[in-house]
């Protein structure tokens, strides 16, 4: 990089970091290595030819219209259909006034941060937390802070403690409820309740981001925490990109807070005017037909629940004595602890070279040097696969 263009870069852009996760992608690109790396779904399941079909009756139809600019609030038929299953599926109910169409939830992330962070305003997340969350508070200098969560989500007293104490008022609390992002576990109904509640006590905004909910293998749904009553100060986070294909960029916020909802329609204007009218509608006419979507869901849930046992019962079968790992309900992720002193950073080369990869947990945790913690995907590797990457990941343990 020229010496001209590092003098140029807004003292803001110097602290962005490169995603470390996007980082090992790259490596594990090459088809011999079983990548347990990526969040990614399986490409295998995307519903093509519904999607093609969509497409093209939304371009014979409405050609010029969803090539045409369109209103940044998004596509009103979408926002009445994404009202409507917000409402069914997370007990929120959200009118598509509410609803804000967005590039991706992580388009959602930055616009709740753009819009609420200063240089040095604390976040307070779960500890790990989601990565590309923690790079979208990190671009707006804000303080993250990370607080304990176990097998039932963030622990509300150590919230109330913090707050309690923390002589600068947080800005914003990041939570992921449902089969979080790394670890796979999800917040108790009884937590929800207490976490609203204390957010209620303090003013203190949730972030509430579910892009997993709808993918569940076991128990019953929980509420969201934005249907809480007080929760009306409450953003929420949906997508289409673990339900139907990330490559569509179609989420959405739903902010029942006007004053935050005209906020973030104007900095999504300054960032990209509107999402991509002609995906939307595409969306909007695969989820338009009754029950398509339910049926691919389903689907969905049979395959990612066997993938999610084959990987479990693997795990049982290779990983040394003393480690422990989640049993998650659903989503796409397991998390798990090895024992002693075991670095996962430094596994990485070993299990690369043995054909297979994983996310080490370092960079998911705020504020905290652990070294011993990995991330595994199981959605987008078959159970075959599954069982071959996790025999090489054991090669890779025994190799130290
Ligand atoms: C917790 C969490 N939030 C947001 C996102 C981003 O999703 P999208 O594809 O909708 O931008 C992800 C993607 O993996 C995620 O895990």
């Amino acid at each position: 990089m020229s010496s001209t263009a590092q003098s140029l870069f807004s003292t803001r852009s110097a602290g962005f970091k490169p995603s470390a996760i996007r980082e090992i992608l790259k490596v594990t690109e090459t088809p011999e290595i079983i990548s347990f790396a990526g969040g990614l779904p399986a490409p295998e399941l995307f519903p093509v030819e519904a999607l093609a079909a969509a497409a093209a009756d939304v371009l014979a139809e409405d050609g010029p219209a969803a090539l045409q600019y369109g209103p940044s609030e998004g596509y009103r038929p979408l926002r009445e259909w994404i009202a409507r299953h917000v409402a069914a599926t997370t007990g929120l109910s959200v009118r598509p006034e509410e609803i804000l169409i967005t590039a991706g939830s992580q388009q959602g992330l930055d616009l709740v941060a753009k819009i609420l962070l200063d240089p040095g305003d604390i976040v307070l997340t779960e500890n790990p937390a989601y990565l590309g969350a923690l790079q979208a508070f990190r671009a707006y200098e804000a303080d993250v802070v990370g607080l304990s969560a176990d097998s039932e989500g963030m622990d509300p007293a150590e919230l109330r403690h913090f707050l309690l104490n923390c002589p600068r008022r947080p800005k914003l609390l990041y939570l992921v409820p449902n089969f979080q992002n790394p670890t796979g576990t999800s917040t108790s109904l009884r937590r929800r309740a207490e976490l609203a509640e204390v957010a209620a006590e303090f003013s203190l905004p949730i972030l509430e981001d579910d892009p997993y909910g709808s993918l569940r293998y076991a128990g019953a749904a929980v509420p969201a925490l934005a249907s809480r009553p007080g929760a009306a100060d409450c953003l929420y986070l949906g997508t289409v990109s673990k339900i139907l294909a990330p490559g569509l960029r179609v989420a959405w916020i739903a902010a029942r807070n006007r004053a935050f909802y005209d906020r973030l329609l104007v900095a999504k204007q300054s960032c990209d005017l509107h999402t991509s009218s002609l995906t939307q509608r595409i969306v909007e006419r695969y989820v338009a037909a009754p029950g398509r979507l339910g049926a691919h869901i389903a689907s969905l849930c049979s395959v990612y629940r066997a993938r999610r046992d084959t990987m479990l019962a693997a795990l049982a079968r290779t990983l040394p004595a003393g480690s422990r790992w989640t049993q998650p309900d659903g989503g796409l992720f397991l998390w798990a602890r090895l024992p002693g002193g075991w670095d996962t950073a430094a596994l990485l080369p070993r299990a690369i070279a043995a054909q297979v990869a994983f996310v080490p947990g370092a960079p998911f945790w705020v504020g905290t040097d652990e070294r011993a913690t990995l991330r595994l995907n199981f959605s987008n590797s078959t159970p075959e696969q599954i069982v071959t990457g996790v025999a090489r990941l054991g090669q890779a343990l025994s190799a130290r």
